[in-house]
């Protein structure tokens, strides 16, 4: 089975076994196949954050829980219990829609509910870590159902454990988030205040991310793409200092004990925004992003991320990390794992 249509970049690989999971029942159903079978499972959401590279081993499952449960509480606060293969936009949309806040400035980022956590999404300032209260995980070996505190998860800037040794131990099958009946808006980042009018609405707020996404990102729909492809560096204060005299308009911000560095800037300045390599280049309104024109494999845009890495490094001395998880995975997993 062809996993183009379930990537964003559409890269044609091949999954050795392909199924969708409508329901947490059968997708309990589809684990024990596996387990009995010994086939390593992969979970695919909306594919939109994926490098998949080569041909996928085992059984390739595709999330489709669906439902969505909001719970009142007394005071200003709502729980609201989602569904792993819900849409992330159409679920920011629904809860602008009700007035709720937390999740407005995280609209239009492509991909499934159920992936939000797997890279602590974020944008403009505001992280779905801010807002998450639990994940509903399945164990893919045991079949078990369980909630996992979102403090346990390894959150962290564009990552978590989802990410790495908890990779193949869970499936996301639902989270819980906390929002607010009443809530301070976001606009401290990304011009965002530019583009509203002064005491904006939830509404104003929700439609100027929209708009400055449209302006800058590529529609993967439309383009091929997995949005950031890198992460944005973080360096200590001392190599920012060493930077910020080489380089004075280097765009950083403040974090943790150090700075983190727009990584599209740094590959913008090095002269790649815009440039094509073979059928995949780097866009030209957001040099972070990589966009895939015509190509079915995996290896050009490597080829063209070793480049991008190494001009980076040779230029300012840093770095840069890939963004999107690689499939088929690499990363060695515990499967003793259990949530404490
Ligand atoms: N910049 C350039 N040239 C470029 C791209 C950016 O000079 O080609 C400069 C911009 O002018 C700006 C700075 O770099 O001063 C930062 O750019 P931007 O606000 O577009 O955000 P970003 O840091 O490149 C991050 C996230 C995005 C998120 C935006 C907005 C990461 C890896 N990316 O991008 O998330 O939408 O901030 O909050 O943290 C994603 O993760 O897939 C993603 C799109």
């Amino acid at each position: 089975m062809s996993l183009a249509a379930y990537n964003t970049f559409r890269f044609a690989y091949q999954a050795e076994y392909f199924a969708i999971a409508d329901s947490l029942e059968t997708l309990k159903v589809l684990l024990a196949w596996a387990n009995r079978l010994e086939h390593h499972v992969t979970m695919i959401g909306g594919g939109s954050n994926l490098l998949i590279s080569g041909d996928v081993p085992g059984l390739v499952i595709i999330n489709r829980l669906s439902g969505i449960n909001a719970r009142e509480h007394s005071g200003n606060l709502m729980s609201l219990t989602v569904a792993a293969g819900e849409n992330w936009h159409q679920l920011v949309e629904f809860v602008v829609t009700q007035g709720w806040f937390g999740i407005e400035n995280l609209a239009l980022i492509p991909g499934t509910v159920g992936a939000a956590p797997v890279q602590n999404i974020g944008a403009y300032g505001v992280e779905i870590k801010d807002v998450l209260a639990r994940v509903q995980v399945i164990n893919t070996v045991s079949g078990d159902v369980y909630w996992i505190n979102a403090r346990d998860c390894g959150l962290a800037y564009r990552d978590s454990y989802f990410k790495s040794k908890w990779q193949s131990v869970f499936i996301i099958t639902a989270v819980e988030l906390s929002l607010k009946k009443q809530g301070q808006l976001q606009l401290s980042y990304g011009g965002l205040s530019d583009r509203v009018q002064a005491q904006p609405s939830l509404k104003d707020v929700f439609n100027a991310v929209c708009q400055v996404r449209n302006e800058k990102l590529p529609d993967p729909t439309v383009l091929a793409n997995a949005g950031s492809f890198f992460k944005n560096p973080i360096v200590s204060q001392a190599k920012h200092s060493e930077l910020i005299a080489r380089f004075p308009s280097l765009v950083s911000f403040p974090f943790e004990q150090g700075f983190k560095l727009a990584a599209g800037w740094m590959i913008d300045q090095a002269g790649w925004k815009g440039k094509q390599f073979q059928g995949v280049g780097v866009y030209d309104k957001q040099a972070l992003v990589l966009v895939n024109y015509q190509e079915d494999t995996a290896d050009s845009l490597l080829a063209l991320e070793a480049q991008i890495k190494q001009s980076v490094l040779d230029l300012y001395g840093v770095e840069l990390e890939r963004e999107p998880v690689q499939l088929p995975s690499t990363i060695s997993v515990d499967h003793s794992m259990n949530a404490e």
